[in-house]
C-alpha cells in the first residue's frame, strides 16, 4: 500500500508512519515542519516538504500516485482557535479542502481524516457515541465538523471514500522510545505535568476541583497514540477492502481525572509535581468519555496501550531522554 501522510512529521503523524513502515507499506510524509520534527521522520519514509495551504504543491505531490491519504496536518489548540479563527480557517478548512480537491483531481480515492471529540461539544449523555449531537463549543471543533461534512458530499459526488477518526485525548509515546519530539510550551494536561516534573515549569494549575466528578477534577478519555496509530492502519485496510465510508470514535472508554493523572505521574516520576487548584477553564466540560464500540465492531480496533501507567511511563521516558540529550 502507498500511503501519504499530510502532517506526518507531527506527534500523531510520526506514530502513524511507524505503524505503516513496520508492515512494509510505502509511506510518504508531507509536512511544513512548522511543529513537526524532521528528526522524527522515519528514514524509510519519502519526505516532501510543503504546506497544505499551497494548493499547487499539494496537487504536485498527490499526483505521484497514492492508494490512501491521511490528513493529520490541522492545528489542534481549541483555546487558540477562539483567539485566532483566521489561522484555523486558512489551515484547517482551506488547507483541508486543498487536500480533498487535490485527491479528486489526482485520482486518489481513499481519504482518512484525523477528527476530534471536539465536534460533539458539551456532552448531552455519556459515554459519547457517534450519534451524539454535534454542537462544537470551539472554532477548532467546528473546523473538524466542517471538513467531515465536506467529505460526506465528495463521497456522494465522486469515486471517493473516507474514514473520519474522532480522537479523544491523544497521549503517550511509542513504548520503544523511537519518537523524541516534544511540543514547545504545551497546553495539554499531560505534557504540562511532565514539564512540572522536569522542573521546567513551577506548578500545574488544576482548572477546577469543584466539578460533579468523583474527586471534583475534570475527567477525560485519554487514548495512547500507538492505539490511535493502529486505528489508522485498520481504517486504511477498511477503505482498500472497499468497505465504504465510516466515522468512528477512538477513545479508551476509560475516564481519568486530572487528580488521577497527577497522582499517577507523581508515583511514576517520583517527583513532587506541585499543583495549585484554581478556577475552571471556560468551555471545559466536567467529563468527556467515548464509546468506541463502533470502531471495535467495524474495524476490530482496541485501546490496548491506553492505561494511565503506560501513558505516563512512555511520556516520562521521552521527557527524561530529552533532558539527558539537552545536558549532553
Ligand atoms: C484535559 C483536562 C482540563 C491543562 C483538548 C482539545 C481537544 C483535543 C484534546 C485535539 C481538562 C485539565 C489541562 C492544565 C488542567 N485536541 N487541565 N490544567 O481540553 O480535554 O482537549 O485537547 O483534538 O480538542 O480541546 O485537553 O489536556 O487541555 O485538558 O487542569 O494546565 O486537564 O481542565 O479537564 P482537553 P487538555
Amino acid at each position: 500500500m502507498k500511503v501519504l501522510l499530510f502532517g506526518g512529521a507531527g506527534y500523531i503523524g510520526t506514530h502513524v508512519a511507524l505503524e505503516f513502515i513496520e508492515r512494509n507499506d510505502t509511506v510518504g510524509i508531507f509536512d511544513n515542519l512548522s511543529s513537526g520534527l524532521k528528526s522524527n521522520v522515519h528514514p524509510e519514509a519519502l519526505f516532501y516538504e510543503g504546506d497544505i495551504r499551497d494548493k499547487a504543491r499539494v496537487l504536485e505531490v498527490l499526483s505521484l500516485g497514492w492508494d490512501v491519504v491521511i490528513h493529520l496536518a490541522a492545528y489542534k489548540a481549541a483555546g487558540e482557535s477562539m483567539i485566532k479563527p483566521i489561522k484555523y480557517t486558512e489551515n484547517n478548512i482551506t488547507g483541508s479542502l486543498n487536500l480533498i480537491t487535490g485527491c479528486i483531481k489526482a485520482g486518489v480515492k481513499h481519504f482518512i481524516l484525523s477528527s476530534s471529540a471536539a465536534v460533539y461539544g458539551e456532552p448531552a449523555y455519556l459515554p459519547v457515541d457517534e450519534n451524539h449531537p454535534k454542537n462544537p463549543t470551539n472554532y477548532y471543533g467546528y473546523t473538524k465538523l466542517c471538513i467531515e461534512e465536506n467529505l460526506k458530499w465528495y463521497a456522494q459526488l465522486k469515486d471517493f471514500e473516507y474514514v473520519s477518526l474522532r480522537y479523544f485525548n491523544a497521549a503517550g509515546y511509542d513504548e520503544r522510545g523511537r519518537m523524541l519530539g516534544l511540543e514547545n510550551n504545551p497546553a495539554n494536561l499531560i505534557p504540562v505535568v511532565m514539564e512540572v516534573a522536569m522542573g521546567i515549569r513551577p506548578n500545574l494549575l488544576v482548572f477546577g476541583n469543584d466539578y460533579d466528578t468523583a474527586d471534583g477534577t475534570g475527567v477525560r478519555d485519554y487514548v495512547h497514540v500507538t492505539d490511535l496509530a493502529k486505528g489508522h492502519v485498520l481504517a486504511a485496510d477498511h477503505l482498500l477492502a472497499g468497505k465504504g465510508n465510516l466515522i468512528v470514535n477512538l477513545g479508551s472508554e476509560e475516564g481519568l481525572s486530572v487528580q488521577q493523572i497527577l497522582d499517577t505521574a507523581r508515583s511514576i516520576t517520583k517527583k513532587p509535581i506541585e499543583a495549585q487548584y484554581v478556577d475552571r477553564r471556560p468551555g471545559d466540560p466536567a467529563k468527556l468519555v467515548a464509546s468506541s464500540k463502533m470502531a471495535q465492531k467495524v474495524l476490530g480496533w482496541n485501546a490496548e496501550h491506553s492505561s494511565a501507567d503506560t501513558i505516563i511511563e512512555t511520556t516520562w521516558k521521552v521527557y527524561e531522554a530529552n533532558q539527558k540529550r539537552m545536558k549532553a
